[in-house]
């Protein structure tokens, strides 16, 4: 039935860290390598086999980390390249792999090319970067930047500008340039020699522009949208192949892709099974469900997916890739809300099982899942009661473009948007037990810890057989040894209901079915009528026949 080629990061479950809130080992306030080592042990515990870190290069943090000075050194408030080492030593003696967070698609405007390349027009780094000439005296262009304002940055040194997709100091690299892949495949194949376990690549669908470099479409009535000559541009699976052949396939990597904009027919093509591109890719439109039709402005809503929405397009994901491509499953990261609040239910009656829900229903699909610090414990979105508190330069922006410049949102509203999809509702600090701070750290947290945490905490979790973190816990073990759970056919059920999301998985003779009612209410369900089944998890210890209970979720293996 299935001839899937099998391998390690097919059946791992990866655990994505972002250092800056996971534990400060020294009082400064931040995240830091050596606190990330302290608390392998807890992951250990977890279960899972890989980490994602994000980035931990020197950086002046514009983007907390995002904007990389140096590819080739450690982040001064993270630590020293000895407590990398040291950190991924222990996490390989652990049976723990480490995977590095990749950002090409631009580098700091503080990195020594950047440097070199503002200074002249004919400095031998010009080239490593986009530099346009102005149009009537303005910008090249009408995109608008990811983190808002032009895309296009002026230079009174030479009197051109230069593109930057993100920040203004994030400018973006020029991969037309052989120098700078050169440059990018010796500094990837360097970190392959130190021992790392793979690359998630930051943005890697945007690594080629269009060069016509034309207006986009309107967008919010103040810029245009770049995103259709940024994204999946002309030249990327050239690119990847070439970094394939050159880096990766060196190598036994996990290799991941945030892409941006990625449809299923880019997708067969940057994670097509023949291995020639990339192992899998991030997609994002199960977290863009709302956009079209329910945003404030850009990105910004206060509105809920419905769980329809969101199972259509994961449903179309896990069909259309069988057989050619190889999933990446999320709910959460550090550029999105937290999931039990966004999909499930944040409320002290539902939180617990609601997360556990959210995890059942993604844990069980077809591809290599991703758990997001302080999902696995149900950790949810915080409150920020004023713009001061926000740290995120993404909310930061948009916030003074669009209330302070341009008034097209009043404050209230926009910071109602922010405690519903802002960034800084993930980056919050991990919330490790109930003494000051969460145990995050012993000085003042760079960013405020979300109050609950005196209830939701890791230590309140591991003392709870019961817990969110016992539940993934439990779920990264039977995916560890069930091959229908990492093999299995997907095939969806249900299709209809508002409530169930219901599917199965299909592995010579066995069936997995799966059912996950997202609502508060009860909800008739009859796909566990047949005898026989053996239950692998549910959120409930006993089941009312032909119902699922509020935010019921059990899989149930017949053989
Ligand atoms: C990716 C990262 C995000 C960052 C952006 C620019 O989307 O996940 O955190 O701000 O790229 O590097
Ligand atoms: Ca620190």
């Amino acid at each position: 039935m299935n001839n899937e080629r099998r391998c390690w990061w097919k059946e791992a479950v990866i655990y994505q860290i972002y250092p800056r809130s996971f534990q400060d080992s020294n009082g400064d306030g931040i995240g830091d390598l050596p606190g990330i080592t302290s608390r392998l042990p807890y992951l250990k515990e977890l279960g899972i086999d890989v980490i994602w870190l994000s980035p931990v290069y020197r950086s002046p943090n514009d983007d907390n980390g995002y904007d990389i000075s140096d590819y080739r050194d450690i982040m001064t408030d993270f630590g020293t390249m000895a407590d990398f080492d040291e950190m991924l030593e222990t996490a390989h003696r652990m049976g723990i792999r480490i995977v590095m967070d990749l950002v090409v698609n631009h580098t700091s405007d503080e990195h020594a090319w950047f440097v070199e390349s503002r200074r002249s027009k004919d400095n031998p780094y010009r080239d490593y970067y986009i530099w346009k000439d102005p149009r009537d005296g303005r910008e090249p262009n009408n995109w608008e930047s990811a983190f808002s304002g032009s895309a296009w940055q002026f230079d009174e040194q030479t009197g051109m500008y230069y593109l930057h997709c993100f920040s203004r100091k994030q400018p973006d690299l020029n991969w037309e340039n052989p120098k700078v892949r050169d440059e990018v495949f010796d500094m990837m194949t360097w970190w392959c020699e130190k021992g790392i376990d793979g690359f998630r690549m930051d943005v890697i669908s945007m690594i080629s522009k269009d060069p016509r470099f034309p207006d986009g479409p309107d967008k919010d009535g103040i810029y245009g949208d770049m995103s259709p000559y940024v994204c999946n541009g002309p030249r990327v699976h050239e690119y990847l192949r070439e970094m394939n052949r050159r880096v990766l396939s060196r190598y036994d990597l996990l290799t991941v892709g945030e892409a941006a904009g990625v449809t299923i027919e880019e997708a067969q093509k940057y994670a097509n099974l023949d291995g020639s591109e990339l192992g899998m890719v991030f997609q994002f439109e199960h977290m863009d469900t709302l956009q079209a039709q329910d945003s404030v402005v850009g990105k910004w809503t206060t509105r809920k997916p419905s769980m329809s929405s969101v199972r259509a397009v994961l449903n179309k994901w896990q069909i259309q890739l069988e057989g050619k491509a190889w999933n990446s499953l999320y709910w959460d990261n550090h550029d999105q809300p937290r999931a039990v609040s966004r999909f499930g239910n944040d409320s002290d009656s539902f939180r617990v099982i609601s997360a556990k829900m959210l995890a059942t229903c993604l844990h069980m699909m077809k591809g290599t899942p991703y758990i997001y610090q302080g999902e696995e414990l149900g950790m949810t979105n915080t409150v920020f009661s004023s713009i001061d508190e926000c740290r995120d330069i993404e909310e930061l922006n948009a916030y003074r473009q669009y209330v302070e410049e341009h008034s097209l949102v009043s404050a209230d509203v926009m910071l109602r948007c922010i405690n519903t999809v802002g960034r800084d509702n993930a980056r919050t600090p991990m919330q490790w037990d109930d003494s000051a701070n969460a145990g995050f750290t012993t000085g003042r947290p760079w960013i405020k810890v979300n109050p609950n945490y005196r209830t939701v905490n890791a230590k309140a979790a591991l003392e709870d057989p019961d817990s969110v973190f016992r539940y993934y816990q439990k779920l990264i073990r039977l995916r560890h040894e069930l091959p229908v759970i990492v093999y299995g056919m997907f095939r969806p059920l249900m299709e209809d209901s508002e409530s169930i999301y219901a599917y199965e998985r299909l592995l010579e003779t066995q069936r997995l079915v799966v059912a996950c009612n997202w609502t508060d209410t009860l909800q008739p369900c009859s796909l566990f009528e047949r005898s026989g089944g053996r239950e692998l998890i549910s959120n409930y210890e006993t089941h009312q026949k032909g119902m699922l209970a509020p935010y019921e979720a059990r899989a149930v293996l017949y053989e």
